[in-house]
């Protein structure tokens, strides 16, 4: 059975439900603050896995103090995106990494959001954002990161979203409970890290305690069969990012990532690429790599992208569209052959 090529993987309308801003940084836009900042440009150390990233990520997002310099990366970041394949993305950004904006969410949205609305305006993709909390704050801050949310009512903020180091925090759920329930009632989205650097305990505290809509990366649900039989049951998504779980040493290689078992188990999975400036790759090889890696045909990879689209926080009417867009490319690519 052909699996798809890369230029096919490319082409195919497909959304990036998990990415961070923080790790999509082109190199040239860091050279440019760390020069106005006057320090050396900080290297990531991959042998030290997440956490090694979480302190990269700290180091590089506090040069960018220009609002001129976020405004540029949220453009770089949509017309990215074009020249992937992506079609829409929802972002993850964590204020914590971000010290220069402390307390000044709304004039950090509002210089990301000039620069993903340049963007757009030329035709590259709708892109959403979701604050984003870390796993060792403390239940106050996160209520307070929900607060700013609501009072900013900023439309490109949909979503509550949690990341940082599990294995470091211990478990978290009943602690981030009431900000991720103050977020529903505030009627925004929610997508929780988990079974990345927690087992499956983390996916289940991130289902039954944060009302996860979506699980970033939730791989290791996978130990837990009745837990992947929930999943299944309820249609959790996982938007699962290979790379970045073999570039930070989850998994050895490819082969033994379990994202087709958890496929094959009937859980709805999308793929993402985490930060791919830092940890590599890009949409289209996150597709092209696993479709390769598993036997993936074109209809299995195609339903992949279908999954990342129907679960993404875009509108209704976006993903009808980008659905429609899809099916149009599936059906075209079937004639062409
Ligand atoms: N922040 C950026 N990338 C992350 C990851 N892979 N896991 C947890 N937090 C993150
Ligand atoms: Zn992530």
């Amino acid at each position: 059975m052909a699996v798809p090529t890369r230029a096919w993987c490319f082409e195919l309308p497909k959304a990036d439900v998990h990415v961070h801003l923080e790790g999509c940084i082109p190199v040239d836009l860091l050279e440019a603050a760390a020069r106005a900042q006057g320090v050396d440009l900080p290297v990531l150390d991959e042998s030290r896995g997440l956490d090694g990233l979480l302190e990269h990520l700290d180091a590089s997002c506090r040069l960018l103090v220009d609002p001129g310099l976020v405004a540029e990366l949220g453009s770089r970041f949509a017309r990215r995106c074009t020249w992937d394949g992506i079609v829409t993305a929802d972002v993850i950004f964590n204020p914590t990494h971000w010290p220069a904006w402390d307390g000044r969410l709304g004039e950090f949205v509002d210089a990301l959001d000039r620069g993903m609305s340049d963007a757009e305006a030329d035709g590259h993709p709708p892109v959403r954002l979701l604050p984003s909390v870390k796993r060792d704050q403390s239940a106050e801050a996160a209520l307070a990161l929900v607060d700013a949310m609501v009072a900013l009512g900023h439309p490109r903020v949909v979503g509550l979203s949690i990341d940082g180091n599990e294995a470091a925090a211990g478990p978290t759920g009943e602690r981030f409970r009431p900000a991720f329930e103050r977020a529903a009632e505030a009627g925004f989205h929610r997508a929780v890290h988990a079974g990345e650097s927690s087992g499956p305990d983390g996916v289940r505290d991130a289902i039954d305690l944060l009302m996860a809509e979506r699980v970033d990366h939730g791989v290791r649900a996978v130990e837990d069969p009745a837990l992947v039989a929930e999943l299944a049951a309820r249609g959790i998504p996982l938007d699962v990012c290979p790379t970045s779980n073999l570039t930070l040493g989850l998994y050895p290689i490819l082969h033994s990532h379990p994202v087709d078992e958890l496929r094959r188990a009937g859980v709805r999975v999308a793929l993402g690429t985490d930060d791919p400036e830092l940890l590599g790759g890009d949409l289209t090889h996150e597709y092209h790599s696993t479709a390769a890696a598993f036997g993936w045909d074109h209809g299995t990879v195609a339903e992949v992208a279908r999954t990342s689209i129907e679960v993404s926080f875009a509108p209704d009417e976006l993903k009808a569209e980008l659905l429609a867009e899809l099916d149009a490319f599936v059906a075209r690519a079937a004639v062409e052959g």
